[in-house]
């Protein structure tokens, strides 16, 4: 089970909130009375829904972190645990920054555990650098002032070994990217898309954190690296399958929800120089969304209602809001293995949404480019639609591009819909949900659940006329 924070968090989580209570079995456990106070009432629009929503989840993602948060109990595991000796290694060589689990205590975990796990780092870095931006950016006098040293060394600073949470954590990256660990999910070791994204992009922001700081040989090791891995991440683009695949060398189809996270993560900040690698406007993603969400599609009974029309004419399937899972094979359901197979994940349905309005706003910040390999993509898109797609370069002035950018809104909001459908009454969002009944499962109140919703609502109003 997945207990990491991302991106709006990091110092702290409590796991209490992750906790699974002792349910007993679903058949008995959902009555028709259970239904009604599980459902969300359905008649908001899914803007007036979506202004409420995000206030709601707001507070319960501030809920679970540390200091302060109303389901932590005690401290929090707070950054400092970072030095303590664990499973995974030690500080002195780094080794022990790809642990993954310590108690709410601080104290490590020593049970067997998927370890180590190498994004944690990167994530922690990518987060922390861009506190440090916005913070620098709101106050502008500080970075020349006698102070600033005070504010700024425990961030970053150049010596070695490293004293400063960002440098031991892009130093980690840096050694240790090429060796194997264990996926987001905890449970596949090896190679994985999601791992190496965002671990590039913590190297190509640090290369600019580091030149800030006038530490030029780390700034050119980490872009040396950066490029590597960026050399690699080519590898796991498979022309066979037409798909981007999760994990190098695996049994799996390498359809993964981390594709998109990882795309999703490793979007370039705003000041940076970079070009975007697989970024979510991408031809790659987008035919990996399409071929993970017509899986999904098929996979999970909720996804398709009993009239439709059940024609099994692959070619024709229409892109349409899904509700989407970690993977096709997936068996975990929240409490244990199913020999059902998995859920849909809030996550990840928010993430497919996420990525079709950053779509829509790239495509209306310059054109629309359809190439033969992201056809497939645009032909399914608008399926329902009687223009016809091909190749090309369309602006403004066209028409396909005017319903190309019309059907990302409308499919993104669709993904939303089904997030919609399945939070319960008080808008709470745990980590799954029933591929029969719709009802929530697994961990409550999962903090990424409800920070993949708030980073799609974010991309919603990027996009023109929304
Ligand atoms: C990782 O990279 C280092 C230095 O480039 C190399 O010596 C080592 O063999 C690589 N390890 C793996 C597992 O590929
Ligand atoms: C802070 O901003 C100044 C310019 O306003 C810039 O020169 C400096 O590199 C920035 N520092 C960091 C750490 O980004
Ligand atoms: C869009 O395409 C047109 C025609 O090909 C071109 O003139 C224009 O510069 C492009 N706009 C952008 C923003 O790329």
């Amino acid at each position: 089970m997945l207990i990491r924070i991302l991106s709006l968090v990091y110092l702290s989580l409590d796991v209490s909130a992750f906790a699974i209570p002792p349910l007993p079995y679903l058949h008995s456990f959902l009555g028709a009375s259970n239904a009604q106070r599980q459902q969300q009432p359905l008649q908001d629009t899914l803007d007036a829904w979506i202004q409420k929503e995000e206030r709601i989840a707001l507070d319960k993602l501030l809920a679970n972190v540390a200091p302060g948060g109303r389901n932590v109990e005690g401290e929090g595991v707070a950054a400092g645990t970072v030095h303590t000796s664990n499973p995974s290694g030690t500080f002195e060589d780094l080794s022990g920054l790809g642990e993954p689990k310590f108690g709410v205590d601080g104290k490590p975990f020593t049970g067997s555990w998927g370890r180590p796990q190498r994004d944690g780092p990167a994530l922690r870095a990518l987060t922390l650098m861009h506190y440090l931006r916005e913070y620098n950016a709101s106050n502008p006098l500080l970075w020349s002032a006698i102070e600033a040293t005070d504010f700024y060394e425990p961030f970053y600073h150049a010596s070695m070994p490293p004293k400063s949470v960002i440098k031991a954590d892009l130093e980690y990256v840096s050694h240790y990217w090429n060796e194997s660990g264990f996926d987001l999910w905890e449970e596949v070791e090896g190679l994985h898309f999601f791992t190496l994204m965002v671990s590039a992009r913590s190297l190509r922001e640090g290369t600019d954190l580091a030149r800030s700081f006038g530490d030029y040989g780390a700034a050119a090791w980490y872009e040396e690296q950066a490029g590597y891995i960026e050399h690699i991440l080519t590898r796991f683009w498979n022309a066979n399958k037409g798909h981007l695949v999760e994990t190098l060398w695996s049994k799996r189809t390498g359809l993964d929800c981390g594709l998109l996270l990882g795309s999703l993560h490793a979007v370039p900040s705003e000041v940076s120089q970079d070009e975007a690698i697989y970024p979510p406007w991408s031809d790659e993603i987008l035919v990996s969304l399409l071929a993970l969400t017509r899986d999904q599609h098929e996979r999970f009974p909720i996804n398709s209602s009993p009239s439709e029309d059940r024609d099994d004419d692959l070619e024709k399937f229409a892109f349409e809001g899904t509700g989407i899972g970690r993977y096709p094979e997936d068996v975990y359901d929240g409490y244990g293995t199913s020999n059902r197979g998995g859920n849909p994940w809030f996550l990840c349905t928010s993430s497919a949404a996420e990525i079709l309005y950053r779509t829509a706003t790239h495509i209306s910040a310059s054109n629309l480019t359809i190439t033969s390999l992201g056809l497939p993509f645009y032909e399914s898109l608008l399926a329902t639609s009687s223009l016809d797609v091909e190749p090309g370069t369309f602006g403004p002035s066209d028409a396909l591009y005017h319903s190309v950018m019309e059907r990302l809104k409308t499919t993104g909001d669709g993904f939303l819909e089904v997030v919609k459908t399945h939070v319960d009454a008080e808008g709470s969002m745990s980590e799954q949900f029933d591929r029969v009944t719709g009802y929530m499962r697994g961990a409550r109140d999962l903090t990424w659940s409800y920070g993949a919703f708030l980073g799609a609502v974010r991309a919603r109003k990027e996009v023109k006329g929304l």
